[in-house]
């Protein structure tokens, strides 16, 4: 037997604390002339307890890795894990489990169900895995989005920002191994999108909740702690500690290379 090289047991503790992984992911859509190769072997580890932003241009493969980072989408080639769990070949009813206990997902469109209250809503995951939420945790949540008042309306009788609280509360609630969202603020008047970006960076920081989001705006990846560049399928820069400003700069900076 060979010996271990000495960094092994560093990359293994990395590896115990992400929340999760992609190594090598290629994902090539349709064949032949319609082939589109939308990731070009990407490896990423998200660390648990931190919010990271996926920035990039329209096309450059955010939306994809997401998806397939969290279990929606399959790999062409590569491995995804999420925490512990390797999702490549975990087959549809494995992904479906590990989707609804360890998987949030926080859409650009809210995607509430239009018949239900807030507070159904927010249960609505729960209640599909025959759970109930942790009464003290359920009330940190609802206070922390500010919904207290709100909780019997349908989504209707809500504002888009208070939509988006009740999804951003669906997903928190039960404590999630990573929450994904996708332009979770895209639909949102500025006021009301940095709310919600700082309920998310609150989530965060106060509750150790991880959380990776897809944005196009330098002002909303700001509040990240991580940003990750994609162009052509590719990451091909990240900065830590983000400003909006670093943000701009380095967009301007990879699509002049381009
Ligand atoms: N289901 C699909 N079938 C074929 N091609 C696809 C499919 N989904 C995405 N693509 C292609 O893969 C590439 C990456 O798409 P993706 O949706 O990940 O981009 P994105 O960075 O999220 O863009 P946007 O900012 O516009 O949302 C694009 O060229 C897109 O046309
Ligand atoms: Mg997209």
């Amino acid at each position: 037997m060979t010996t271990a090289p000495s960094l092994a047991p560093q990359a293994a503790a990395t590896r115990a604390t992400a929340a999760a992984r992609a190594v090598d992911v290629w994902k090539v859509y349709g064949s032949g002339e319609a082939q589109v190769i939308a990731l070009r072997g990407v490896s990423v580890e998200l660390e648990r307890g931190r919010f990271t932003a996926i920035m990039g241009a329209s096309g450059s493969g955010k939306s994809t890795l997401m998806h397939c980072l969290a279990g929606l989408d399959s790999v062409t080639r590569g491995d995804v894990h999420i925490g512990a769990t390797k999702l490549t070949g975990l087959g549809d009813k494995g992904l479906t489990k590990l989707r609804r206990e360890q998987v949030g997902f926080i859409f650009q469109q809210f995607n509430l169900l239009p018949t239900l209250t807030a507070e159904e809503n927010i249960l609505l995951p729960l209640a599909i895995a025959g759970r109930k939420p942790d009464p003290q945790w359920w009330d940190t949540v609802i206070d922390t989005v500010g919904l207290r008042d709100r909780l019997g309306h349908r989504p209707s009788q809500l504002s888009g920002g208070q939509q988006q609280r009740v999804a951003c509360a669906r997903a928190l609630v039960s404590r999630p191994e990573v929450i994904f969202a996708d332009e979770p603020t895209g639909n949102l008047d500025s006021k009301s999108g940095a709310e919600v970006l700082k309920f998310l960076q609150q989530s965060v920081r106060e509750f150790g909740q991880t959380i990776v989001m897809v944005t196009h705006d330098p002002n909303a990846a700001s509040y990240a702690d991580r940003v990750i560049f994609l162009a052509d399928g590719q990451i091909v820069d990240e900065l830590t500690s983000p400003t909006a400003s670093g943000v701009l700069d380095t967009i301007k900076r990879i699509s002049g290379e381009q």
